[in-house]
C-alpha cells in the first residue's frame, strides 16, 4: 500500500490544483471536463475490449480453430474505430462549439486580451464607457458572460484559464472570440498555452471574478488607481519609463500598464510574487537575470536611489 501511495498521488496530482481542467469553475471548463471523462472511460473500455479479444483469438489458436483474419482485421481493425472516433470527433466539435459566443438576451460582457511576447494586456470598458487598460490580471463580473476578443502583438499565444473555459489561440492580426463566465467569485489563474519563445513559461495571468454587484465598483477603483504625481519618483518614471509603460488604467502603452501595480498578486507576467515595494525594486533591478530576453531595457543608467524613487512611487498607486 505504501509504494502504491506515491504512484496514486503522481496520477491523481492533474484531478485539481490551479490549473486543472478537471476542477471546473464554469460552463465551459464544466464542458471540457466532461469530454475528458468521457474519452477516458471510452479508452478504458476499449483498452479492456481490446485485451479480451486478443486473449479469445488466442485461445482459438492454441485450439486450432484460428479467427477469420480477413473479418477480424475489418471489424475490430477498422469499423470498431471509426465507429469509435467518429462519436468522439461529434462529442468534441460540439463542445468545442459551446464555447463561442452566440447572441442571446443575455447581454454578454466585452473585453479585449492581446498576448505579447511575454505577458498579457487587458482592455475593457467601465459603465461610462471609458476604458481600462490592465496588464496580468483581468476583472470579471461572477455568473455573467463574458466575451473575450482575443489578439496578439506579435507571435501566436493562446489565451487559456483552464478552470474556466477551453483554450483558444492569440493570432497577431486577427481577432478570435472565446465565450467565458465564471460561476462563482475567486481568483483563476490562466497561462499562455502555445510555445512563443523563450518565456513562453513566464506569460502567466490572473482572472479577478468579482461579485456581480461589486463589479463595477471594482473597474471603478482600477481606473483610480494612478501614483500620486507629487511623488518624487513622478519625475524619475516621466524620464525613464513613461515612454513606455502608462501608470494610468485610462491609458494605453507599448509595455504593460502599471496602474495598480502594487496590489497585484505578481509581477512580471508571473515571474515574482510581489510581496510590495521589494517585490518591484527587485525587479527593477535584476529583470534581465529574472527574465532574460524580455524587452524591457536595461535599467544599468539609473542609480540605486533612483530605482527606490520609481518603486516608491508605483507602491502609491493602489
Ligand atoms: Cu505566449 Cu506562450
Amino acid at each position: 500500500m505504501r509504494r502504491l501511495a506515491p504512484g496514486a498521488a503522481l496520477a491523481l496530482a492533474g484531478c485539481s490544483g490551479p490549473l486543472s481542467t478537471l476542477d471546473p469553475a464554469g460552463p465551459g471548463a464544466a464542458s471540457v471536463a466532461a469530454l475528458w471523462w468521457v474519452m477516458f472511460f471510452a479508452a478504458s473500455a476499449i483498452l479492456l475490449g481490446v485485451c479480451a479479444v486478443a486473449l479469445y483469438a488466442l485461445r482459438r489458436e492454441r485450439r486450432g480453430r484460428g479467427l477469420d483474419a480477413g473479418r477480424f482485421v475489418a471489424g475490430w481493425g477498422v469499423a470498431f474505430p471509426v465507429t469509435v472516433l467518429a462519436v468522439l470527433l461529434v462529442i468534441a466539435l460540439r463542445t468545442g462549439e459551446g464555447m463561442l459566443p452566440k447572441p442571446g438576451p443575455e447581454g454578454a460582457l466585452r473585453v479585449e486580451a492581446r498576448g505579447q511576447q511575454w505577458w498579457w494586456g487587458f482592455t475593457q470598458h467601465d459603465a461610462a464607457g471609458g476604458p481600462v487598460h490592465t496588464a496580468g490580471e483581468l476583472h470579471i463580473p461572477a455568473g455573467r458572460a463574458v466575451d473575450v476578443h482575443i489578439t496578439a502583438a506579435d507571435v501566436i499565444h493562446s489565451f487559456w484559464v483552464p478552470r474556466l473555459t477551453g483554450k483558444l489561440d492569440a493570432i497577431p492580426g486577427h481577432e478570435n472570440v472565446l465565450r467565458l463566465r465564471a460561476d462563482a467569485p475567486g481568483v483563476y489563474e490562466g497561462q499562455c498555452a502555445e510555445f512563443c519563445g523563450l518565456q513562453h513559461a513566464q506569460m502567466d495571468f490572473r482572472v479577478i471574478v468579482h461579485p456581480a454587484g461589486a463589479y463595477e465598483a471594482a473597474l471603478a477603483a482600477l481606473a483610480a488607481a494612478r501614483p500620486d504625481p507629487s511623488h518624487p519618483g513622478a519625475a524619475d518614471f516621466a524620464a525613464s519609463c513613461a515612454g513606455c509603460h502608462a501608470a494610468d488604467a485610462r491609458q494605453d502603452g507599448a509595455a504593460p500598464n502599471l496602474a495598480g501595480l502594487a496590489r497585484r498578486g505578481r509581477i512580471g507576467g508571473g515571474t515574482l510574487e510581489n510581496e510590495g515595494r521589494e517585490s518591484i525594486l527587485l525587479w527593477l533591478r535584476r529583470h534581465e537575470t529574472l527574465k532574460p530576453g524580455s524587452r524591457e531595457p536595461s535599467h544599468a543608467a539609473l542609480d540605486d536611489a533612483a530605482l527606490s524613487r520609481i518603486a516608491d512611487y508605483l507602491e502609491t498607486a493602489r
